[in-house]
């Protein structure tokens, strides 16, 4: 008895190795007979209790060998069939049948009014200089002549990084304005996009992250009119021929005099409506000439250099541009409303 089931066990294994099922059916077979629930090695574990005590260890590592092989053979046999599937579906492809149509997006209208100002600053000399979102305390605030106490440092308003008291998330593209001065001579001329972020609450108006493009131009005998008409060759590209600029006096630590520029209404073409408040303005970027002693903090004489600077929001101007109520919808990447600037530029 002992015997034949070794000899069972050996033919077994031999049949299991020359087998040779080709269709799913035959292979599911296969699974059945040598490792279903009712398979046939099962009643011959059984016979152990038969075996001589010095034969069961080899009966049953002869045991396992079966289960091995039979497993062994059945994983090749599965990979077998659906690379013949594959294979076959190649086989049948049908390459004069319609694509599957490809869903075009469709930029984003901050990308579309950022795109905007840099070509538009892009076709009178300007360069896009772009730089980190996480900054140093110096870079932000400390070059750009931002006291120590200054409020703009709380906490309360600006993100650092954890377990940081220098490091945080810029709160303005200003910080370029340092990082291009202290590593490039004068003449300098650059424009700088990008994300900032301030500690504010989210509401239909603010939002705790935000887009800016700075400009910076630096040179010799740089002045005031230059930004002006600068400022109003943009103003006039991005808004309308006959648009109207109005330079505000304002404070910034980093530019001397400052300025709050704003433009005439494009919407309501100053008559007054709820874009301009009903003040026929539309306040758009702050400005300056560049504080002799931001120059100087980045190693720029000041005798000799001078120059101005601008920065500016973008999510307002796409607001005004594109009649969006809510700042939002511009950071909840909702495809139905992201939708509706397929056909914008
Ligand atoms: N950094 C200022 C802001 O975020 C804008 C500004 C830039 C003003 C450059 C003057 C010059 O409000």
């Amino acid at each position: 008895m002992a015997n034949t089931a070794f000899d069972q066990l050996e033919a077994i294994i031999s049949e299991i190795e020359a087998a040779t099922p080709q269709t799913a059916e035959d292979i599911e077979q296969f699974r059945i007979r040598y490792l279903g629930s009712k398979n046939i090695i099962k009643p011959l574990s059984g016979e152990i209790r038969n075996v001589p005590n010095e034969q069961k260890k080899d009966f049953g590592l002869l045991i396992k060998k079966a289960k091995e092989t039979a497993e062994a053979k059945y994983a090749q046999l599965q990979l077998q069939l659906e690379t013949a599937e594959a294979e076959s579906q190649a086989a049948n492809i049908d390459l004069s049948a319609p694509g599957e149509p490809l869903p075009l997006g469709a930029r984003h209208p901050v990308s579309i009014t950022m795109n905007k100002i840099i070509s538009i600053f892009e076709r009178i000399g300007f360069n896009v200089a772009e730089e980190r979102e996480i900054e140093d305390d110096w870079h932000n605030f400390t070059a750009m002549n931002t006291p120590e106490d200054h409020p703009a440092r709380d906490m309360q308003d600006t993100y650092y990084l954890k377990d940081s008291n220098s490091m945080l998330l810029r709160t303005h593209t200003s910080s370029v304005q340092a990082r291009v001065m202290t590593s490039t001579e004068p003449p300098i001329r650059i424009i700088a996009p990008g994300r900032v972020y301030r500690n504010e609450t989210i509401s239909a108006r603010s939002h705790c992250q935000f887009h800016q493009v700075e400009g910076l131009y630096i040179d010799k005998k740089v002045s005031f009119a230059d930004m002006k008409q600068t400022l109003l060759y943009f103003a006039r590209e991005m808004y309308g021929a006959d648009t109207r600029i109005r330079l505000r006096p304002s404070y910034f630590p980093f530019t001397e005099p400052s300025a709050e520029m704003d433009v005439s209404c494009f919407i309501c073409d100053s008559e007054g409506c709820n874009v301009c408040k009903y003040t026929g303005w539309v306040e758009i970027l702050g400005c300056g000439m560049v504080d002799p002693q931001v120059l100087e903090n980045c190693g720029i004489d000041p005798n000799v250099y001078s120059g101005y600077a601008f920065g500016m929001g973008i999510e307002r101007q796409a607001m005004m541009l594109y009649q969006i109520k809510d700042i939002r919808l511009l950071f909840e990447n909702d495809v139905r409303f992201l939708r509706q600037f397929a056909s914008a530029l």
